[in-house]
């Protein structure tokens, strides 16, 4: 089986690389990146020499290359990751994610339905979304896959709209698909734009530590290795045409979030207690922030029997120490362009 793996040089597609590269050694697995400021094939140095692994350097959003390479390869299957996936940046550059998250979308579905000429049998269509296309909640209830879409920032716009198109194309062409939207992931590799590595970083480097308004937004995390194994099920076991919602049952405040990983920082750098978390800053609030999210993952508990395997404190524990032992990986991505977003974006 040729399996394509959009965006697996990014922070989840990493994990989903390297979990199909390493349990599938029949399978050929073709991660395709276009290494923006996110992806990073250091991610991935230690399945490259693999044999049945073959990164491919490339844009979505280019039509003619997409169709070049499903013409060249043949996929069997496709699990699509590729995406810009930060907030705030969508609030900066929206047409940025119009055309990753969209168009880029709409040109590997094309390009999967021309090379499959209509003849489905064993193809598959995965495309990895996110709870944010239902919206915000408000301080009860759970997503569920059927929570009407509602999205408000750009970001989750995109995703809503790469998610329609996904469903269009097994209506009308009859696309094999799946479509997964699973709640906020942390672990190794993440990007330090996110809360947990941004506030990771900054605190090794005694920087503030920008909470949000107010912090009392929620919401609900999962550990990467986690929602790799539910890709992997979903990709083999689920059924076609249907969507999962991937959670952590794992909800916390913001602010309840970010004491509980000064603590664990002050204990892991030997820090007096509580020095950490002297450097929270309350900043200006995200326009159009989400109070919170939380998924009810019942259905992918029920039909395919997955639940998280890693409860939060040991997560972030892990966590914690791959950042501490991978200070060199945080030093490549956080010098160059990063400095210049961050100025923007935080303000100094
Ligand atoms: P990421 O930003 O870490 O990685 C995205 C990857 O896509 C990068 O390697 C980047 O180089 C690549 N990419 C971006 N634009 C591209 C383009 N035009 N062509 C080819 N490659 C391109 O993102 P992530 O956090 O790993 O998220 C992966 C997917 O999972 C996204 O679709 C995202 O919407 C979804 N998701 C993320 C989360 C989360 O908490 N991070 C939660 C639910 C769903
Ligand atoms: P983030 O990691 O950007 O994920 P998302 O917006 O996709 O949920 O943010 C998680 C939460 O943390 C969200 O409520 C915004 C908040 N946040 C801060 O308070 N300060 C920050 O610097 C960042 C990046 C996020």
């Amino acid at each position: 089986m040729k399996i394509l793996v959009t965006g697996g040089a990014g922070f989840i597609g990493s994990h989903v690389v390297r979990r199909f590269v390493q349990s599938y050694p029949k399978y050929h697995i073709y991660n395709l990146d276009a290494l923006t400021y996110a992806g990073n094939l250091e991610n991935l140095s230690d399945i490259k020499e693999y044999s049945n692994y073959t990164f491919i350097k490339g844009d979505i959003t280019n039509e003619e290359f997409i169709n070049g390479i499903f013409h060249k390869y043949n996929f069997d299957g496709v699990i699509h990751l590729a995406a810009e996936s930060h907030v705030d940046r969508s609030i900066a550059d929206p047409m940025a994610f119009v055309k990753t998250n969209v168009i880029g979308t709409v040109n590997l579905l094309n390009a999967a339905r021309d090379c499959w000429e209509n003849d489905f049998e064993n193809k598959r269509f995965y495309h990895i979304s996110t709870d944010e296309v239902y919206g915000a909640l408000g301080e009860v209830g759970l997503f569920t896959e059927l929570t009407a879409y509602d999205p408000n920032s750009p970001y989750s716009a995109s995703k809503a709209s790469s998610d329609h198109f996904v469903r269009a194309y097994g209506e009308t062409y009859n696309m094999p698909y799946v479509i997964t939207n699973c709640s906020n992931n942390y672990g190794p590799n993440h990007f330090p734009e996110k809360l947990i590595p941004l506030f990771i970083n900054n605190i090794i480097n005694n920087r503030p530590l920008p909470v949000y308004g107010d912090g009392n937004y929620t919401r609900d995390w999962l550990y990467v290795v986690d929602h790799a194994r539910a890709i992997d099920l979903v990709f083999h076991k689920g059924k076609n045409a249907e969507t999962y919602n991937i959670g952590g049952f794992n909800e916390w405040k913001n602010i309840d979030l970010v004491k509980l990983l000064c603590k664990q920082m002050d204990s892991k750098l030997n820090r007096p207690v509580g020095e950490s978390e002297k450097l929270i800053t309350y900043v200006k609030d995200r326009p159009g922030h989400d109070l919170r999210y939380a998924i009810d993952a019942s259905k992918i508990n029920k039909e395919l029997g997955w639940e998280p395997s890693v409860t939060f404190k040991e997560g972030l524990v892990k966590t914690i120490d791959w950042y501490l032992s991978n200070k060199e990986w945080l030093k490549n991505v956080t010098s160059g362009k990063y400095k210049e977003y961050y100025n923007i974006q935080y303000n100094n």
